[in-house]
């Protein structure tokens, strides 16, 4: 038997991502979100409140975005529950920044895998923004990549379980996108 549960929207899995900035003295910051997605193959959509880092996008209109991972799942949760307004949460977490090669944004040692976005638009929406970002730059350590490849094995994502408020860690590979349907077709 199946139920209503009303008006409640859960896309899954939901992404964790770290958006990276600086502001005006050049102090590194970093904020959890995982309103985002992937409009075409080089575009971020995210959906922001007001922040530290809304005011650093504003400034800078360049940003990085980390994935978070299983490793990392504590600080990358500060990172979400603590604001750079109060704190240098950076120095906070113990977590290394330096600059991103392609924009004025940092990289942190901590995440393997990092994109480098220019600001497209900050559309206004309600309090906040939608943010999209256009990827300069894909940045990765070598020890996650399996021949050339960002292998996600080696990465541990995690993404967001906006049901339970959980995070989890993405599972194994099933089949072949593109291929495995080709058996009923
Ligand atoms: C799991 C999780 C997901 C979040 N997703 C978003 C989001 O998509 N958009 C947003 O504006 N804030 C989101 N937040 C809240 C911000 O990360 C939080 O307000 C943070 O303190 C902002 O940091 P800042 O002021 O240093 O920029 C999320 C927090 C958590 C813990």
């Amino acid at each position: 038997m199946r139920k209503n549960l009303g008006k409640k929207t859960i896309i899954t899995p939901l992404p964790v991502v770290m958006i990276g900035t600086y502001d005006a003295e050049g102090q590194p910051n970093l904020m959890n979100a995982a309103w985002a997605g992937q409009i075409d193959s080089h575009q971020i959509i995210i959906s922001l409140a007001t922040h530290q880092t809304t005011d650093n996008l504003l400034l800078k209109n360049e940003f990085t975005v980390s994935f978070a991972t299983k490793d990392t799942v504590i600080a990358s949760d500060y990172f979400g529950i603590e604001s750079g307004r109060k704190t240098d949460k950076i120095a906070k977490a113990g977590f290394h920044a330096c600059k991103a090669e392609y924009v004025d944004a940092p990289l942190f040692e901590e995440y393997p895998l990092t994109l480098e976005c220019k600001v497209v638009e900050m559309k206004p929406d309600g309090d906040g923004f939608l943010l999209i970002g256009e990827t300069v730059n894909m940045n990765v350590d070598e020890s996650v990549l399996t021949d050339g490849k960002v292998d996600l094995d080696k990465v541990q994502p995690i993404m967001f379980d906006s049901s339970m408020n959980k995070y989890r860690v993405i599972g194994e590979i099933v089949a072949d996108a593109f291929k495995a349907g080709m058996a009923l077709k």
